[in-house]
């Protein structure tokens, strides 16, 4: 049964430590190393010290086994994504072009099922969110429309350590405080309760596009489900597994490049999720030198794709999902084409791709070229959606973002079931 979910007050937001465009050229580059595919197969024991935060999701059994049975009863998706204030210009288009997809799903998707939007972000009084319909008011039941959730979320580097502040979360700042990814993994750990209520949970940015096969997709066998990163090569395997090996815990020396993108249960999503923290904690205190660890060091990225310690969020997920799901044999585990690129000439149909994100490049359909507002009468986005192909599908929902007024938008979404 669906309960009213838990909310935990958060604190105050400080002040922008990092040099800003350092840190887009950061983002692009991890982006980057995330989304490109190169080779890739198919795919508890030390407990967190830190007891204070957020116990998380119980474990649940596998109700959605099968798609026949779902499409007939209600269940409950959420996207879960990290907005960064001090970008919300171009997170904002994300956010517009995110939700106009999820539009899309909504009409789509079986009557009884809801696909909602969960923001962590340092300001819920952003007035253009407020507008969207986001709001800070949890979904009360498995019936209502729609929901965008914003919750309260403190950068880590923003964060004040108090005097009695545990070992746990020292060893977060004092780590971590140069590292803003963090915040994308960090709020899943600190706010589970928000999504625990879901049945499956979709971790991911907001630069990306839900196309049709989605709106009829879950998990196969309740699988916990991940798309492909690009970080491993010989050398990073060979050390992981040696980390695995001194720290006791399972590792598959065939599974390579595991994405950023999750989707699972709840409850799985909230262990990988502390895990993969635990691990980047651990990774960043004995396995890099403090040097490599400043922002100014890492972002010059001079050792990648060796060991390189802007995709130390990659690394961590890597141990955490070999240690928790075990290859499989502890949880279903698996690999499928999401991250799909958003230049991808695929048909984007129901038997298509589940997740379209965008790359790191100015081919259509490119989010640098929308942002500069560079698609115009000579290079123009599709005005009607008359093709399968992917990258016409995010172009138009993308397109059509910018046509509708925010308010239209939340209207279309609260009443999407209606009609
Ligand atoms: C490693 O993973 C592969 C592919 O999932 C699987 O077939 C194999 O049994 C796993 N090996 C171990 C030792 O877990
Ligand atoms: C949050 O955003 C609102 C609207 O832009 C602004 O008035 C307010 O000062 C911000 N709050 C904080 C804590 O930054
Ligand atoms: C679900 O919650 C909404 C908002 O509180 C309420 O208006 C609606 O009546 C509830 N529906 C059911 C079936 O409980
Ligand atoms: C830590 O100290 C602060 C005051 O400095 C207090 O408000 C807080 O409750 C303390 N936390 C714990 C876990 O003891
Ligand atoms: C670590 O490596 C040693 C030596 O190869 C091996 O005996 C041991 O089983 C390994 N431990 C784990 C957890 O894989
Ligand atoms: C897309 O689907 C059409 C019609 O089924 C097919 O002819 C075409 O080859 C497909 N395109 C790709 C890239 O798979
Ligand atoms: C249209 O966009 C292209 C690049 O996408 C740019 O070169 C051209 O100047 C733009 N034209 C107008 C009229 O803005
Ligand atoms: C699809 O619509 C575009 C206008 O956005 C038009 O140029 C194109 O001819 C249409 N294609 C088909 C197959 O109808
Ligand atoms: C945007 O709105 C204009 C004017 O209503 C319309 O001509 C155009 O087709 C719309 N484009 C999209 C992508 O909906």
């Amino acid at each position: 049964m669906w309960n009213i979910l838990k909310f935990k007050p958060v604190k105050r937001t400080g002040f922008w430590t990092i040099v800003q465009g350092c840190l887009f050229a950061i983002a692009a580059l991890i982006s980057v190393m995330t989304i490109m595919t190169t080779r890739s197969n198919l795919a508890n024991r030390m407990m967190l010290t830190d007891t204070s935060h957020d116990p998380g999701p119980a474990e649940a059994t596998c109700v959605f086994d099968s798609l026949e049975t779902a499409r007939t009863r209600p269940l409950l998706r959420a996207v879960v994504a990290y907005f960064s204030v001090s970008q919300t210009a171009v997170y904002f288009d994300q956010l517009k072009w995110c939700m106009r997809s999820l539009l899309e799903i909504a009409t789509t998707e079986p009557a009884l099922w809801r696909t909602d939007l969960i923001i962590y972000i340092e300001n819920v009084t952003i007035p253009d969110l407020l507008d969207l319909g986001c709001s800070t008011t949890p979904r009360q039941n498995a019936s209502e429309p729609f929901k965008c959730l914003l919750v309260e979320y403190e950068r880590v580097q923003d964060r004040v350590l108090s005097a009695n502040a545990t070992e746990y979360e020292r060893n977060l700042h004092e780590q971590m405080k140069e590292y803003p990814f963090i915040d994308s993994i960090y709020a899943l750990v600190e706010h589970a309760s928000t999504y625990s209520n879901y049945d499956y949970v979709v971790r991911s940015d907001l630069d990306v596009f839900f196309p049709p096969a989605f709106s009829h997709w879950i998990p196969p066998n309740c699988a916990f489900v991940t798309g492909n990163g690009a970080y491993s090569d010989p050398y990073n395997m060979e050390k992981l597994a040696m980390v695995a090996n001194y720290s006791g815990i399972h590792f598959n020396t065939t599974i390579w490049n595991i994405g950023s993108t999750w989707i699972g249960s709840p409850h799985l999503i909230a262990k990988v999720a502390a895990r993969t923290v635990h691990w980047m904690i651990h990774l960043s205190k004995n396995e890099f030198a403090p040097k490599q660890r400043t922002s100014a060091w890492w972002s010059m990225a001079l050792l990648w794709p060796e060991w390189h310690y802007g995709v130390v969020l990659l690394y961590g997920g890597h141990l955490a999902v070999n240690e928790v799901l075990q290859s499989g044999k502890q949880h279903p585990f698996l690999k499928l084409d999401l991250d799909h690129p958003t230049t991808s000439t695929a048909n984007c149909t129901l038997n298509g791709p589940i997740h379209l994100h965008t790359y790191q490049n100015h081919d259509y359909f490119s989010k640098y070229v929308f942002s500069s507002r560079l698609y115009n009468e000579t290079y123009s986005l599709p005005s009607v959606l008359n093709s399968t192909r992917c990258c016409d599908y995010a172009g138009y929902m993308a397109a059509d973002s910018l046509n509708m007024t925010c308010a239209e938008l939340k209207t279309r979404l609260r009443t999407a079931k209606l009609s």
